[in-house]
């Protein structure tokens, strides 16, 4: 049965590693069936991160995702939710590294805030999260979203 999920390329990761990430995603057989590349204002990355936001990191991570433009991206395939989360690796690189040498945050994370990718990690909150990025953020916001 087909599943939904959102991915996000972050800031870092469109930086420096945007064409090899997206190459993984066809190579992985995922639909791209929306996508959005925006800088995002601190309240959406606020409202994005929420379940975070009593974290030491909350105000470094609304600092990072709002320094560039991020990519985001609803992947389609069977099991997406999972397949996605493996192709991305733990949260952390230095684990992702030792674990799973392969995964995209091995390869590109700088650290364990700057980690390259996003992605829901069940299938309701991909439900919510799209209907969150791509309700809010309207065709004519393209870019730049307020
Ligand atoms: P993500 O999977 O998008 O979900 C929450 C994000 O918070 C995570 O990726 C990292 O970017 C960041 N993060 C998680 N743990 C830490 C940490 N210990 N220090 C700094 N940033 C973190």
């Amino acid at each position: 049965r087909l599943e939904d999920t959102l991915a996000v390329i972050k800031p870092n990761g469109m930086e420096q590693h945007r064409e090899e990430i997206l190459q993984e995603i066809r190579a992985g057989e995922f639909s791209i069936m929306q996508q959005k590349e925006a800088v995002l204002s601190r309240e959406l990355a606020e409202e994005f991160y929420r379940e975070h936001r009593d974290k030491p990191f909350f105000s470094q991570l609304v600092d990072f995702m709002c320094r560039g433009p991020c990519l985001m991206l609803v992947l389609t395939k069977e099991n997406a939710v999972e397949e996605w989360r493996a192709m991305m690796g733990p949260t952390d690189p230095s684990e992702a590294r030792q674990a799973a040498p392969d995964s995209l945050r091995a390869r590109f994370a700088r650290d364990v805030l700057e980690n390259s990718v996003h992605g829901s990690s069940n299938a309701q909150h991909a439900r919510q999260k799209i209907d969150f990025i791509f309700g809010e953020i309207g065709e004519e916001n393209e870019g730049n979203v307020e």
